[in-house]
């Protein structure tokens, strides 16, 4: 027999179906159970009637706990008002497993022990959405390319080169060889470039960035296409048309789940609109460092404090209703005092945050690389994101390109808006044999690992481009996650190994 699913519910509606799957959340009362029923697809509620079943079917029914297994067999009703738009009515009730007690309940958790618990907490509802969103970015990601006549090539894991500095190595052993694992496929990209013309890969990547940010994680896949006869503009114009593509794809497909994300779309929907903004380097130091920039963070400065004020009054307002309410009212007053004191609690990072941001802008000099906050004050004066392009050469890889004054590299960072920052890091790559020879010189790198890339600029060289973006950072983006660990079903970052 063909299982059936979920979200397919729409398909049956008047007819009996038998799910396969798991107790999402449970409430009885008296002859009534009520069984918010999930298999992986989604969520619906199942209604258990004592009179409508056997005796059997029942007491199965009251045995059942959080996260149990179970097969459901009842009529599909149509209801606007259940989650996902139908409910079932009980025919059948069968156990598979009484779960033990379920360490994640519905009361609020930690997010270490969430973090302890990744395998379960995967089940959680916001957890399933993510990872969701992830997966339609993924198929966007590959639709976009092939349908653009690219190759999907893998690059090797192993690799005895670093490419993105030598301080991010995880270093490993190759049969007693010393080995890396890669930072970026992006050296033998360019290899299978001059082979296939377009290509992308699609792989993990790591780094041994000793950060604890919500941006950084140790092992994160990145999708890097490169091609040949591409300068720097046709690199950025394809990345702006994939990231457009897949935030499209995904406010028309994930819907539903940005819902549960509480995503608010309509920053997303303003980009699939307007064209991204670009910039060189100078240009954006000259807008952190600009008085603009300082009042608008002053000015946001006193928004939060008016803000607060005014959550304050109304939170001491709504306690003195509390005592004398109805008990609908005392539920809603106690909802609306939680969401207020997050709000404080955000108001109060702010307070913390937008002093900081302000000193790192104002003091920011020609020649540093942006920080987290730099880009975050940098991208908040736009709805879209922002590309900056001509770096200071020094502060970029060896492999980009310069331009004729020899001072700016052709690289472009490509910066999510909401604070979200670098998603995309890109660039012309050198073609010339003796200028990247001299490059590996400066840079101090073992000139032999690098002969095979350096025919690459010996055998046919052309201008050619390319560009990695982080797929994690585009799911936090996509679901407005502050946190890149709820974006990749395990998490590797430093001090999280397990589970
Ligand atoms: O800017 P990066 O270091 O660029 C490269 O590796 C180039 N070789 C790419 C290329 O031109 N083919 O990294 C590219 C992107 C970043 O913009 C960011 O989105 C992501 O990879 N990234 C990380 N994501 C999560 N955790 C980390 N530690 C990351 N480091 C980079
Ligand atoms: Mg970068």
């Amino acid at each position: 027999m063909k299982i059936k699913y979920i979200n397919q519910l729409a398909n049956y509606v008047d007819n009996t179906v038998t799910l396969k799957g798991w107790v999402y959340n449970y409430r009885s009362s008296g002859s009534l159970v009520f069984i918010e029923m999930r298999d992986g697809t989604g969520i619906t509620q199942c209604v258990v009637a004592k009179d409508d079943v056997s005796e059997k079917a029942w007491e199965a029914a009251t045995s059942l706990k959080q996260e149990s297994s179970l097969e459901i067999t009842g009529t599909v009703k149509a209801d606007e008002r259940s989650v996902g738009g139908h409910e079932i009515h009980v025919s059948d009730v069968n156990v598979i497993q009484i779960a033990e007690d379920y360490p994640i309940t519905p009361k609020e958790h930690g997010v270490e022990f969430l973090m302890n618990n990744r395998h379960l907490w995967l089940r959680s509802q916001r957890q399933w959405a993510a990872m969701r969103v992830r997966n339609e970015i993924i198929f966007a990601i590959h639709t976009f390319f092939q349908d653009r006549n690219f190759v999907q090539m893998d690059s090797p894991i192993f690799t005895g080169n670093a490419a993105e500095g030598s301080t991010t190595l995880f270093e490993t052993e190759f049969f007693e060889e010393p080995a890396y694992l890669a930072q970026t496929g992006q050296l033998y990209g360019e290899a299978m470039a001059m082979a296939h013309g377009l290509i992308y890969t699609f792989g993990p990547t790591f780094r041994a960035e000793k950060s604890k940010t919500r941006r950084h994680l140790s092992e994160f896949w990145m999708i890097e296409p490169e091609m040949a006869f591409y300068d720097l503009e046709m690199n950025m114009n394809l990345a702006e048309d994939m990231i457009r593509f897949i935030v499209k794809t995904v406010l028309v497909k994930r819907k539903a789940e940005l819902d549960i994300l509480e995503r608010d779309t309509s920053k997303l929907e303003a980009l699939v609109e307007n064209p991204f903004i670009r910039m060189t380097y100078t240009e954006a130091v000259d807008i952190l460092t600009s008085e603009e920039t300082a009042k608008m963070l002053d000015d946001m400065l006193d928004s939060r404090k008016q803000e607060e004020k005014e959550l304050k009054q109304e939170s001491e307002e709504i306690k003195k209703e509390h005592g004398s309410a109805k008990k609908w009212r005392k539920k809603q007053i106690e909802a609306r005092q939680s969401e207020i004191s997050s709000r404080i609690d955000q108001i109060e990072e702010d307070y913390r945050n937008i002093p900081q941001w302000k000193k790192s802008a104002q003091s920011f000099e020609w020649g540093n690389d942006f920080g987290g906050s730099d880009e975050t004050v940098l991208t908040m004066q736009y709805e879209v994101p922002v590309m900056v392009t001509h770096w200071p050469a020094e502060i970029k890889a060896f492999y980009m390109k310069r331009d004729e004054s020899g001072k700016h590299a052709l690289g472009v960072d490509v910066l999510a808006p909401e604070g979200y920052g670098e998603i995309i890091g890109g660039s012309q790559r050198e073609d010339n044999l003796e200028l990247m020879h001299e490059r590996i010189e400066e840079e101090g790198l073992d000139k032999e690992v690098f002969e095979w890339y350096l025919d690459l600029r010996r055998y046919g060289t052309v201008p050619h481009a390319g560009f990695g973006l982080g797929l994690e950072r585009t799911v936090a983006w996509l679901c407005g996650l502050s946190h890149v660990r709820e974006t990749i079903p395990f998490p590797r970052m430093m001090g999280r190994l397990k589970p």
